[in-house]
């Protein structure tokens, strides 16, 4: 499926993203400027803290509660904060747009 990043100074990466794969792998492997993934994706780092587009929220679903606690620390963190390593591309989500936070350029 497709997944666009738009940085915060508008840049778009869009790239094609496997089904089952994380949107931060699909980040890191497409050198998408944002996401750094530190953690190899065990919701442990925090690097790969997105802001997910409005109008895709309710497919992406709740964060979980591990999720929760380590966006406590993240910079910026508000409702519509997830890690990018905790969202795996499924039919649905094809199409996703993500905002990567300033912090992390
Ligand atoms: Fe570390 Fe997502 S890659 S929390």
């Amino acid at each position: 499926g497709r997944v666009t990043y738009i940085a915060h100074d508008g840049a778009r990466h869009t790239i094609e993203l496997a089904e089952g794969e994380s949107l931060m792998r699909g980040a890191v492997d497409n050198q998408v400027p944002g996401i750094d993934g530190d953690c190899g994706g065990c919701a442990a780092c925090g690097t790969c803290h997105i802001h997910v587009a409005a109008d895709w929220l309710g497919k992406v679903g709740p964060a979980s509660d591990a999720e929760r606690e380590m966006l406590q620390f993240a910079d910026g963190a508000a409702e519509d904060s997830r890690l990018a390593c905790q969202i795996r591309m499924r039919d649905e989500l094809d199409g996703i747009v993500v905002h990567t936070p300033e912090s992390q350029h």
